[in-house]
């Protein structure tokens, strides 16, 4: 009798499917799913929002030959030779565990190392292949001794992978047989399973390479390069062996949590999460180059540094370890003099929020107002003006929509600098010590959060010095 029930009961449920409750059962469904996943996405993105500063370290065998992390396929290095160099790659003991301690001592809030780079060579023990650090004359698992030393020093762990291998003969040739691209693939999933299954909780998943399929007869974006790499499986997997994990956006043809523009700073105009990565050097090139003369200066690191925090982004600041794991002592000292800058100003730094009446990015790059100091960073009534060029004398605060009440420098708290309002709306910072070397930090707390005012706004009065905006 009760089954006889169930089955009329089934039978009405199935007329009731009409489209629109197909599409109702459709989300509810879907919703299911996401929830499977803790938090969404901005949830998951929070810590890294507030974190800004990241530390990004190519290192593999590649550094004992010095020439950066890519000279394997500039100088068409074949296999054996290259093993020469995987035979002397034997870094120092501790050489992680000194890594991160120095990426804390310099305000780095998050890591991330190279798993493998695109020679293929894995610092992590792996059932895969024996071209691995485990297997090779170190016998260390070098990702091991990361993570130990990342959660010894509470550092977020980030892995840098590279989808594209070098040594599979498909990365390079179209019209090989199917198995040969199938490996490929394979590899991948079987690498990323062992990365997100061996470690502990993982942080961040940092893809990189996918586009070298391209090489095989694949278009280099989109449907195809997803198809190859069994993306949408790939990142089925790793969200459910890491639920909580942010992965960027190279990871063949997935969308991501985040965008990486490389080299330059550039928001992302979609409203998507993004992070600059960027190396000292001014040439491209992100392992150790033993000889390096185009370093920046830690001041122009630390410009490009707060121009992304500005406009919104993160900053993912690279280094190349020697093959010892050492960090050459020119690129320390650059790195050094960066920490003291953001040990001094973290809390114009960390957990600022991004101001979008301030910063226009809908065209992805703006000046903002004052820029000739340099860019302002907000938290909200509160605001932190980064000045990098300075005339000396009093600093002059224009276009800007909220009055300024109290202002200090953020390292000298207790001697207020006097404000006075001038024309044009403006104000006139005064009583900053003759002394003063850029770059140093004015914080100024406004009555209300701090708008741009357009230049157009004030027509011709300010020739007369009659601008006046309203407040
Ligand atoms: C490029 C390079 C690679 C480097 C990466 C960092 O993709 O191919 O060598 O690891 O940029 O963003």
């Amino acid at each position: 009798m009760k089954t006889t029930t169930n089955r009329k009961l089934k039978i009405i449920d199935l007329r009731c499917i009409t489209p629109k409750v197909l599409i109702v059962l459709i989300l509810l469904l879907s919703s299911a799913v996401n929830s499977q996943i803790p938090g969404n996405r901005d949830e998951r993105l929070r810590w890294w929002k507030d974190a800004k500063l990241g530390f990004f370290v190519h290192w593999g065998p590649y550094a004992v030959n010095g020439n950066g992390e890519q000279i394997m396929k500039r100088a068409l290095v074949p296999t054996n030779e290259y093993q020469e160099w995987v035979d002397n790659f034997k870094p120092n003991q501790g050489c992680m565990d000194s890594l991160v301690r120095f990426a804390k001592s310099i305000g780095m809030k998050y890591m991330v190392l190279t798993t493998r780079h695109h020679d293929g060579f894995c610092l992590f023990d792996t059932q895969t292949t024996n071209f691995n650090s485990v297997k090779s004359k170190s016998k260390r698992d070098f990702i091991k001794e990361y993570v130990q030393a990342c959660r010894k020093y509470d550092m977020p762990i980030g892995f840098y992978y590279s989808i594209g291998n070098w040594r599979n003969a498909g990365s390079w040739e179209a019209g090989l047989s199917q198995d040969d691209y199938r490996i490929m693939a394979d590899e991948v999933h079987a690498q990323v399973r062992e990365l997100m299954s061996n470690y502990g909780k993982i942080d961040i998943l940092w893809f990189d390479g996918a586009w070298f399929v391209g090489q095989a007869g694949y278009t280099t974006k989109g449907g195809k390069n997803k198809a190859f790499w069994r993306s949408g499986e790939l990142h089925a997997m790793i969200r459910k062996l890491q639920p909580s994990i942010l992965i960027n956006n190279r990871g063949g043809g997935v969308e991501g949590d985040f965008s990486t523009p490389e080299g330059h700073i550039r928001s992302n105009t979609t409203g998507q999460a993004w992070e600059t990565c960027m190396t000292l050097g001014y040439t491209p090139g992100w392992g150790y180059v033993r000889h390096n003369s185009t370093l920046r200066n830690a001041n122009l690191m630390l410009y490009q540094m707060m121009d992304a925090v500005r406009l919104g982004g993160n900053f993912l600041l690279n280094v190349g370890p020697n093959e010892k794991g050492d960090i050459a002592i020119t690129e320390r000292a650059i790195l050094e003099d960066i920490g003291h800058y953001i040990h001094k100003n973290g809390e114009a730094i960390y957990e600022t929020t991004f101001n979008e009446d301030f910063y226009d990015i809908s065209k992805g790059y703006t000046q903002g107002p004052n820029f000739r100091y340099g860019p302002w960073t907000f938290k909200d009534n509160i605001g932190y003006l980064h000045v990098f060029r300075w005339g000396g004398g009093s600093i002059i605060l224009s276009h800007i929509s909220a009055k300024a009440k109290k202002s200090y420098l953020l390292a000298d708290p207790n001697n207020l600098l006097s404000i006075k309002s001038i024309s044009n709306d403006r104000y006139e910072i005064s009583g900053l010590p003759s002394d003063l070397r850029v770059p140093f930090v004015l914080k100024v707390e406004f009555d209300q959060a701090p708008k741009a005012i357009d230049h157009k706004t004030f027509g011709a009065e300010w020739l007369e010095g009659n601008a006046k905006v309203d407040k």
